[in-house]
């Protein structure tokens, strides 16, 4: 067992599609942690920054990256994810398929399910046609990259995972810890609502101390209104770039509106 009560995850065969800020560094982390780690973005392993695979990951092609894994990551835009589904068709069920997306209605069409309350992760779980696990979603980029810390530091930053089946949990629970963050059992899919963004836990770098207290007050509603704010704020200062800024802006921001 791992310090945390986890059980260990040996070495494990890990597919990531998605090389950007998430998938990128986790492509890193997970490899420096001892994983057998592929990636593929949408354009080929000619394309891929080669510090994503500065630690033993190996690029591949997108239909390569989902063949003889134990563990497939989805770390593309939400939007996306459903152009994903023949493709993911062919994975034994038993594959732990994790998604670290968000639904962000300024950048995604807007989908009128998830508008009417629908959960992100239950929504991507009906496009794909199998169950997966939600992790990571509620880290911001730097967060993700600058802040790993080791086990029972007193600033290590905690992360919600939520899950149906208990492979699903146990492994993707493992896999956070491993990248540096302290992960915490959210509840099933049906309740992943309450690490969306704008909820009090989403980029605001909180401990495990505080997380479950964070999940327990969150209210979709305010999460949209406080998604908003945010959004009004970054638009402001960056525009609708895209651009993941540096530093801290987006967790004061996140803290300011979301705690
Ligand atoms: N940025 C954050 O702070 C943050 C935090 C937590 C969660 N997330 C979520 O994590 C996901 C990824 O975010 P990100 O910031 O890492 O995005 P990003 O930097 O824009 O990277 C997106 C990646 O997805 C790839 N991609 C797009 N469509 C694909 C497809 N059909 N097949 C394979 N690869 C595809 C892109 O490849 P190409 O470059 O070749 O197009 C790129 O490598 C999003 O859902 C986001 O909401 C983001």
């Amino acid at each position: 067992m791992s310090h945390h009560g986890q059980p260990e995850v040996y070495v494990m065969k890990v597919g990531i599609l998605g090389t950007g800020s998430i998938g990128g560094t986790l492509a890193r982390k997970l490899s420096a942690a001892g994983h057998t780690v592929k990636v593929a973005n949408s354009r080929g392993p000619d394309t891929i920054d080669p510090e994503v695979l500065s630690t033993g990951a190996s690029g591949v092609t997108k239909e390569e990256v989902v063949t003889g894994i134990d563990v497939l990551i989805l770390s593309i835009p939400f939007i996306r994810i459903p152009y994903l589904a023949p493709m993911l068709a062919g994975l034994p069920a038993e594959t732990v398929v994790i998604d670290t997306s968000n639904y962000i209605p300024f950048r995604d069409d807007r989908i009128e399910a998830i508008e009417k309350g629908k959960p992100d992760s239950i929504w991507v779980s009906e496009k794909l046609g199998r169950p997966i696990a939600k992790a990571w979603n509620s880290i911001y980029s730097v967060t993700l990259k600058e802040m790993g810390r080791p086990v029972g530091h007193p600033d290590r930053v905690a992360a919600p995972v939520a899950a149906d089946r208990d492979r699903d949990r146990e492994v993707t629970m493992a896999l956070v810890e491993e990248s540096g963050f302290d992960a915490y059992y959210a509840g099933t899919i049906e309740e992943s609502w309450r690490q969306q963004c704008g909820a009090p836990c989403y980029c605001t770098e909180i401990t495990l101390a505080e997380l479950p207290g964070a999940l327990a007050r969150a209210d979709l509603a305010r999460s949209r209104r406080r998604q908003d704010l945010a959004f009004a704020v970054y638009e402001e200062k960056y525009g609708t770039s895209g651009i993941n800024p540096d530093g801290d802006f987006i967790v004061q921001l996140s803290r300011l509106i979301n705690l």
